[in-house]
């Protein structure tokens, strides 16, 4: 069971920048195709607004797991910068293979790094699918972000991808997203394990 594209890719970093056309490097996005494939589409909600991650985000994403509170139910280990660094290639992967993955996600009215939510595709007991996840800096917790996000990547996800139900994965103990999920209409569909880590699928269908 592994999130797709999890194998070291032999993307590089630096390569993709010098490959932009200028105006792109300069705000380090990863890919033109990325930005093309996105800016056709209006992604925001109530509060947030949804973007691909660039190579300048790597210390808001870093942020996010180094927060002992934020990664305890995400394996519960602090990540270094370099595996951040590596998830976000993997992430701009899912972006250039298929227009979906997670986003850097930020208040509408300030432009304020809030977390990274969006559309996960992983192979979960031998079937392909796609999670809805959402992770947000503590700061910002109980302010109802997290249902928001979920619920627009549901109604973006059925949009745009050809699967009958999307999933979120989540850890049994952690009690705000399974309401987060279970708010947005999903409901538990199967235990089982990720990386030997327990998880419970959320599922809703189209
Ligand atoms: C889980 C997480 C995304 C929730 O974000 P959030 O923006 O605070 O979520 P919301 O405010 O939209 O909703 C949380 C809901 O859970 C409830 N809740 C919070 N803590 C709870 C707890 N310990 N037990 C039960 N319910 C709880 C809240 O009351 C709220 O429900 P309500 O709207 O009915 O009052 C956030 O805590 C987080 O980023 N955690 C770290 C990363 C993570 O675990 N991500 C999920 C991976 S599956």
């Amino acid at each position: 069971m592994a999130e797709i594209g999890s194998r070291r890719r032999s993307f590089d970093w630096q390569d993709t920048l010098r490959q932009l056309p200028k105006n792109e490097h300069q705000h380090g996005v990863l890919g033109s195709e990325i930005c093309d494939n996105l800016k056709m589409q209006n992604l925001e909600s109530k509060r947030l607004r949804f973007r691909p991650f660039a190579a300048a985000d790597l210390a808001e994403f870093w942020s996010l797991d180094t927060d002992p509170e934020v990664v305890r139910y995400l394996g519960g280990k602090i990540k270094t910068q370099e595996q951040c660094r590596e998830r976000l290639e993997l992430i701009a992967g899912h972006h250039r293979e298929h227009g979906h993955g997670l986003c850097f996600t930020q208040l509408k009215t300030t432009g304020e790094f809030v977390g990274r939510t969006g559309l996960i595709p992983w192979e979960l007991d031998g079937e392909k699918l796609w999670e809805v996840g959402y992770t947000f800096a503590r700061k910002y917790w109980g302010q109802g972000l997290a249902s928001e996000a979920s619920a627009f990547w549901i109604s973006h996800g059925f949009a745009g991808l050809p699967v009958e139900f999307l999933v979120s994965l989540i850890h049994p103990e952690n009690a705000a997203s399974i309401r987060v999920a279970e708010k947005n209409g999903m409901q538990l569909w199967k235990q089982t394990e990720i990386k030997g880590l327990r998880i419970n699928a959320y599922r809703i269908n189209r």
